[in-house]
């Protein structure tokens, strides 16, 4: 009896722990997410009172099991009619049962791709395999570009265009939205919101070459004022480097090919195949989600990234190894 209590109790602990967290459709944390989980639990239920009344009405037909008829051929005509009300009686349930679950699923199809004009517009691109976020601004002043962290003000509607410039790949923060695919040529339009601050995590959810599975992205959801600093300082252009060895890292990032790919607001690196690096020191990960940001993970990023994430796009660059200590320094004081 204890052990049944106990097994039972370890089951439930683990088939619902996958319930929880910052990565889940079933813990949702904003109207659109809302709305697919409603649309999910009225499918269980109702589901669920079906295979109910299939498995009782099965188990009461086989425990009252009559023995088999002498003729066959001799019928029973009231028992012919009581038969054929109660078949109809459910064939039409059933109809209407499908209808009803029509009518929920393209109701929470209306709630879910409603989208109006908000403060905040955000173009998501992707690539293989990261995600470029460009927060647009009537002012293109204060347009910005960033890479695979987005941040939002929470309790208000955010605005996102998808797009590709590779292959497919699909936009999923499950406890904020459905997902919602970058196509090549075509934009897609989806609006999240966060109801409470908070990070939420998502991940490409269409398979888009080796490393699909390291293309993650963070939604981080702010009060407003710290929104507001939060955009003004990613407005900025880099800081110039404070000492003697970040200067170092600086010169050495500008005189090889990382300005190919990158950008750094603030020098002379606009290369737009890669993530903007201007303010790369003031995201919580890197590679999309692969490594957390540290000095160390940059530092063995730059020196073999196809090691970490084979089959990514950014190439092995030559560097001598004193070179590698003030490049790390210099990206990760790039807050
Ligand atoms: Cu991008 Cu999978």
């Amino acid at each position: 009896m204890r052990w049944s209590r106990a097994f039972a109790s370890i089951f439930a602990a683990t088939a619902l722990a996958g319930c929880q967290g910052w990565q889940s459709a079933l813990d949702p944390r904003g109207p659109k997410a809302g709305a697919i989980a409603d649309l999910f639990w009225i499918f269980v239920g109702v589901c669920a009172v079906v295979w109910a009344l299939v498995v009782i009405f099965l188990s009461v037909a086989v425990w009252r099991r009559r023995g088999e008829r002498p003729d066959p051929l001799v019928t029973n005509a009231a028992q012919e009619r009581r038969i054929t009300i109660v078949v109809g009686t459910f064939v039409g349930l059933t109809a209407i049962t499908l209808v009803a679950l029509t009518a929920f699923s393209y109701a929470g199809q209306k709630r879910l791709f409603d989208t109006h004009e908000g403060r905040i517009t955000l173009k998501i691109t992707g690539h293989q395999f990261w995600w470029e976020v460009n927060y647009e601004d009537p002012d293109p002043q204060r347009s910005f570009t960033t890479a695979n962290e987005i941040h939002i003000p929470a309790g208000e509607p955010v605005r996102i265009k998808l797009e590709s410039t590779d292959v497919i790949h699909s936009f999923w923060v499950p406890s904020l939205m459905g997902k919602q695919d970058l196509i090549p040529g075509r934009q897609n339009l989806i609006q999240i919101q966060a109801d409470r601050e908070g990070v939420y995590r998502g991940q490409c959810a269409e398979f888009c070459g080796w490393q699909h599975a390291h293309m993650g992205i963070l939604v981080i959801a702010h009060s407003k004022d710290e929104f507001e600093a939060w955009r003004n300082q990613q407005i900025s252009a880099r800081q110039p480097p404070e000492d003697e060895e970040r200067n170092e890292g600086e010169r050495i990032f500008l005189s090889k090919p990382c300005v190919m790919c990158h950008t750094v607001r603030g020098t002379s690196a606009g290369g737009t195949v890669g993530p903007d690096l201007t303010h790369v020191g003031s995201r919580q990960y890197i590679a999309a989600g692969t490594l957390p940001m540290s000095r160390g993970n940059l530092a063995a990023w730059i020196i073999d990234p196809q090691r970490i994430k084979p089959g990514v796009n950014m190439p092995l660059i030559k560097l001598d190894p004193e070179e590698v200590q003030p490049l790390a320094r210099y990206l990760e004081g790039l807050k």
